[in-house]
């Protein structure tokens, strides 16, 4: 997945053209191009330090330096700050999940600023994740691995946000969250994208859209 000559997909949600980002001096993607398009979910897939995180990072905003193309819902956001960018209807799960010691899970699905119009209300995320309705004055740190991953993806479906970033999702679910449905992958109205652990054959399996494929490594390391 090198680049950039793709053609434009008009009802594209996020469309990333010639995108480069850097950690310093580490030059870690090499002019990307990809499209989400409305109402589908698409993997990443690619080696260990491949640049699949720092993909969804460039996206959100929030890498050291970044160049390059990224339009969500045909507004170029390349220039923008973190919060600008979340306000055109974009939620991250970061792969340490951000979940808090002081706040319950209750708390956790209330404190999400709305960025959308189609966010799910609480009971609806306890409809979703059963387990948490059971873990509902826990604190967030106190939960599983599995439930802590449940109520992070819970709390992007809590923004209304179009476009979901979810990072390995399904690392720490077991049997049943994984063979549930890519409902959990996608919001109401919108698209999502992710990069799943365990390659490509558990997230095909498990109904995870469409697969993008990263390039062979390169030497010295570097990036998709
Ligand atoms: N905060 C950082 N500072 C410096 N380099 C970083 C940082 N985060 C990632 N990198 C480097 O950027 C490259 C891409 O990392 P990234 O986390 O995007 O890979 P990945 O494809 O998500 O890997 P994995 O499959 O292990 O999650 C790697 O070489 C990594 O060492
Ligand atoms: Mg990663």
């Amino acid at each position: 997945m090198t680049n950039a000559a793709l053609d434009p997909i008009l009802d594209s949600i996020l469309a990333i053209r010639d995108l480069h980002a850097w950690y310093g001096e580490s030059h870690v993607l090499h002019g990307i191009g990809l499209d989400v398009p409305e109402g589908q979910v698409v993997t990443l897939l690619g080696r260990n330090g491949a640049g699949k995180s720092t993909t969804l990072k460039s996206v959100m905003g929030i890498v050291p330096r970044r160049r390059g193309s990224i339009r969500l819902g045909g507004a170029e956001t390349i220039g923008l700050r973190p919060f600008h960018i979340a306000r055109h209807g974009v939620a991250f799960c970061p792969e340490d999940r951000g979940i808090y010691a002081t706040l319950d899970v209750k708390e956790h699905l209330e404190l999400p600023t709305r960025v959308g119009d189609h966010g799910l209300s609480t009971e609806q995320v306890l409809d979703l994740f059963p387990h948490l309705r059971e873990r509902l004055n826990s604190p967030g740190t106190k939960l599983s691995g599995g439930e802590q991953q449940m109520l992070a993806i819970g709390r992007t479906l809590r923004t209304g946000a179009r476009l979901l970033l979810l990072d390995e999702p399904l690392r720490r679910a077991g049997a049943q969250h994984r063979g549930t449905d890519r409902r959990h992958y996608s919001p109401p109205q919108g698209a999502g994208i992710h990069h799943p652990a365990g390659g490509a054959e558990p997230a095909l399996r498990h109904g995870c859209g469409r697969p993008v494929l990263s390039d062979r490594p390169r030497p010295g390391g570097g990036a998709l």
